[in-house]
């Protein structure tokens, strides 16, 4: 655990789906938070921990169920204000004397309103405005099968809603809040609100900003590794240079980088990554041109998750073989962001499924005896890019849409060649040409160019033609974790279309896809 040097704030996780949204609620607040499963914490780590508030993020179990996650007891006796969510409320309830009830016709999912009642509390300042035109209630975000049925003694009730009569309670005397929704999620419009208030109730000074977030991340960095080497994969994406720039920051030429060069780069995309981390950054630099070993591999492969993975063992592959190279590297540093991290893993008991083998997370094996130093793990795309500002990367850099760790293995459904490779990173890059001139590059989240596992009939030229068909992907997102299409006019798309299609050979028809996520995903595999 790291030194000491803000108020911090525990959430004691539960399992909820969005419990780091709680997390990235409270970092706008400027708040200093850490995130820890349920059972891992227990009255020792409490008392080391010394947190100045608690929160109990929701979660999918009951109370009910045999072995229930369950916060340490010592938790409700260390005088520092709790707020308890959702399951954090119904847990907080069991446990303080009040009784929780299995929800036979009172379960609630998605939008409610809660109404006040008589009594008031400055937990709820600015909410419930009675001039809002919606007649003092406020809209929330419900997802509860079970519910409190009598809230424990010293409790208030302060907000109810149909199906949850104690929607939000407090017990002022010992600042113990609990809420049955979501202040967390857009859905509740108050939510970030009421963590407001939750925190200056409980005396934060809101001191906590992304330069503190970077002296935490380097005395953490220092800590893991000592005096050990370090090896970075280094995609040329933003993720993987922010992560590389601050542990470079944080433990010097300990870190070698690694830029693996898999044939499933964009166009001249090698190139740039390596002038700017060898020449601007003067970092230790290993350019592993394996594009050979990659696409022998993927030869014949189409199925997504079997490229996935492929991907994922021979980075490791590579990796290790480096690792030995600068003379015995311990830990394997990268980039991996949050999402990645809940798409690919559940939690304990928890209810996050497996939607993709993200290789830079799932294609880790045990046996690989290297550490991981992932120092963005916690942070959104958004956060780590304001890290990478903090750090002095150069905007147009950090500006850069996401690019996958598989790179465009995933944009090319089906059997990957070297010629679909070059046909769409010639596209690709016509493309993002044509977004950057129309001066749509910054409101758009991530474009790409696919290439479609088909072929399909034209006429050029009074000829016919037998070429690959395109899939463009342009979203907006804020996290990655949802998104919509990027709604371009008929004109840019129709001049776009005609460009690739003059402009590279072997395409001959383009489409634009207006899938959201969900149901669909940012990347086609
Ligand atoms: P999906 O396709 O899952 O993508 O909606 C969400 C975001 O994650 C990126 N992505 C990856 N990034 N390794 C990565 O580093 C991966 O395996 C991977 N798969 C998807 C994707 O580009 C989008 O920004």
């Amino acid at each position: 655990m790291t030194q000491n040097t803000h108020d911090r704030l525990l959430i004691i996780d539960f399992g909820s789906q969005v419990t780091q949204l709680i997390a990235r609620r409270l970092r706008e607040l400027n708040v200093y938070c850490e995130i820890h499963p349920f059972n891992r914490v227990d009255d020792a780590f409490l008392r080391s921990f010394a947190p100045k508030a608690v929160i109990f993020s929701g979660g999918p179990a009951s109370v009910f169920a045999e072995g229930a996650p369950m916060p340490p007891a010592g938790v409700f006796d260390m005088g520092v204000p709790i707020l308890g969510i959702c399951y954090g409320q119904q847990v907080m309830m069991h446990c303080l004397g009040g009784k929780v009830e299995r929800g036979h016709g009172t379960a609630e999912f998605g939008r409610a309103y809660v109404t006040p009642t008589p009594t008031t509390h400055p937990i709820l300042s600015g909410w419930f405005d009675t001039d809002d035109g919606h007649g003092g209630r406020e809209q929330v975000w419900m997802s509860h099968g079970d519910h409190v049925s009598e809230i424990a003694p010293g409790f208030q009730v302060l907000g109810t809603s149909p199906n949850a009569p104690f929607a939000i309670t407090a017990n002022p005397e010992r600042h113990f809040y609990a809420v049955q929704f979501h202040p967390e999620v857009h859905h509740t419009p108050k939510g970030a609100k009421l963590y407001e208030n939750f925190v200056k109730l409980a005396g934060f000074k809101g001191d906590w900003t992304m330069g503190a977030y970077r002296e935490e991340a380097i005395r953490k960095i220092r800590e893991q590794v000592g005096d050990q080497k370090v090896i970075c994969g280094l995609s040329g994406g933003v993720d993987s240079s922010v992560a590389a720039v601050l542990i470079h920051e944080a433990i010097g030429d300990q870190l070698t980088c690694v830029f693996v060069d898999h044939g499933l780069l964009r166009l001249g995309e090698a190139e740039q990554v390596v002038t700017m981390f060898r020449d601007h950054y003067n970092m230790p630099l290993i350019h592993a041109d394996e594009s050979d070993l990659f696409l022998g591999a993927l030869e014949g492969v189409s199925d997504p998750e079997v490229k996935r993975k492929t991907i994922g063992r021979l980075f490791i592959e590579v990796f290790e073989k480096h690792a030995k190279s600068v003379g015995g590297a311990t830990f394997l540093a990268q980039g991996t962001l949050y999402p990645d991290v809940i798409e690919s893993v559940s939690f304990s008991g928890g209810p996050s499924v497996t939607i993709k083998s993200h290789h830079n997370v799932g294609g880790l094996p045990e046996k690989m005896g290297m550490k991981l130093v992932e120092p963005l793990r916690e942070l959104f795309k958004d956060e780590v890019r304001a890290l990478g500002r903090e750090l002095g990367l150069p905007d147009a850099f950090i500006g850069r849409h996401p690019f996958p760790g598989p790179g465009l293995a995933i944009r090319c459904p089906g059997e990957i060649t070297r010629e679909k490779l070059d046909i769409l990173r010639r596209a690709d890059a016509v493309y993002i040409d044509q977004i950057r001139k129309h001066g749509l590059y910054d409101d758009i989240w991530q474009a790409f160019a696919a290439i479609l596992p088909m072929r399909t009939v034209g006429v050029m030229g009074d000829g016919r033609t037998y070429d690959y068909a395109l899939a463009l992907r342009a979203v907006t997102s804020v996290d990655g974790m949802t998104a919509d299409y990027y709604p371009f006019t008929h004109d840019f798309l129709g001049e776009t279309a005609t460009r690739i299609i003059n402009e590279v050979q072997g395409v001959n028809r383009v489409f634009y896809d207006c899938t959201s996520k969900p149901p669909g995903t940012i990347e086609l595999e």
